[in-house]
């Protein structure tokens, strides 16, 4: 299959609303990462999703909307407040999970009774779900178990032979997937850290449940809220370490590995060791959201056996990073 990548430009829009209405597949850019969307409601066109990214069937996607209107012919129940939450933040970067209604598959929603929804910002992606009068499936454009694309080459990397269409709308803005919350739980439940933080969220609902599977592994046997938590995620080719503390520690901990391909992820404007690269400044948690999944991508490009990351702060936006890195690293942290 020939890959075609399009500026997004009107007629490119208009293509890739017919595409999806055809029933194929097409990667997309939103404002987190780029996502490989399809029209959620036909079957065959979310089981090519899950084809292309070989992706476990019972991993559910998250379905775009681009009108508040349209979470109300999908949702079952939607709490007081999930609307306080959609009116200070859709669009943009936060997936509320509701009961779902029977016109959403169970194949979109991985077999579970509820949908995960997100009315993204980004003016792409609005345009065709309103040009095709959609709700779109959409999971992160990425092979499965690698790190999520922010850029058309990227998931031209993942995906050149195995779809029709990338729409190229530059960097993504915020570089992480999106904040993912239950609205099922009596407490909203946090599943996914992302860009809209827990500290926001809690000043506009009140408390927010943590799932502890935010920032540890699953144990054995236990039942996940959310099936994402218990696959491998985020990794590239190299293997990913974790190194927290003194940031001169940190260096000569790095520096006494003498093997060849390791490379390092550091702050920017601190002292660099040979084979580094920077991934934001220390203070800046969205510069390091932003870049984490293009320097991983990056390190592989290098030929990387292993990549050492200085360890971000969990505070804020730091507890996406933190969340997607301790994953990458198979919770392998090293304390210098
Ligand atoms: O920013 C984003 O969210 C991007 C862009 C493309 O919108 N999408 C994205 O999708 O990251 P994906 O499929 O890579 O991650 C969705 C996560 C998965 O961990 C999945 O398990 C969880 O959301 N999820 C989806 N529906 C769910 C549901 N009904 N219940 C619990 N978890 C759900
Ligand atoms: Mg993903």
């Amino acid at each position: 299959m020939l890959t075609r990548i399009l500026t997004p430009d009107n007629e490119a829009i208009i293509t890739a609303a017919k595409l999806l209405k055809a029933g194929q597949i097409a990667a997309l850019p939103t404002e987190t990462v780029y996502g490989l969307a399809a029209d959620a409601k036909n079957e065959a066109a979310v089981k090519a999703i899950f084809e292309a990214k070989g992706r476990p069937q019972d991993n559910p996607l998250i379905v775009h909307i681009a009108d508040i209107s349209q979470l109300y012919e999908i949702a079952a129940e939607i709490p007081d407040k999930a609307l306080t939450l959609a009116e200070k933040f859709w669009p943009g970067p936060l997936t509320m999970i509701f009961k779902k209604k029977s016109v959403i598959p169970d194949v979109t929603s991985g077999g579970l009774d509820t949908v995960a929804v997100r009315m993204p910002s980004h003016p792409i992606m609005q345009e065709i779900i309103r040009r095709g009068n959609l709700f779109i499936a959409a999971p992160s454009a990425n092979i499965s178990g690698r790190p999520s694309c922010t850029n058309a080459l990227d998931v031209f990397e993942d995906f050149n032979g195995k779809i029709p269409l990338i729409i190229d709308g530059g960097e993504c803005n915020i570089g992480l997937e999106s904040t993912v919350l239950s609205l099922v739980t009596d407490t909203p439940t946090l599943f996914r850290p992302g860009f809209v933080t827990v500290e926001q969220l809690e000043e506009t609902v009140g408390k927010i449940k943590i799932s502890e599977a935010v920032t540890s592994p699953i144990k054995q046997g236990e039942r996940v809220q959310s099936p994402g938590m218990k696959y491998r995620h985020y990794s590239p080719n190299a293997k990913v370490v974790l190194v927290k503390g003194e940031h001169s520690k940190v260096c000569q901990f790095i520096k006494d590995k003498e093997d060849s391909g390791v490379f390092a992820l550091m702050f920017e404007g601190e002292k660099p060791i040979d084979n580094c690269l920077f991934y934001g400044k220390r203070e800046d948690s969205a510069e390091q959201a932003k870049n984490l999944f293009k320097r991983l991508r990056e390190v592989d490009r290098l030929g990387a056996k292993t990549v050492y990351v200085e360890c971000p702060s969990t505070l804020g936006v730091g507890l996406a990073t933190f969340n997607r890195l301790i994953r990458a690293a198979a919770f392998e942290i090293v304390n210098v």
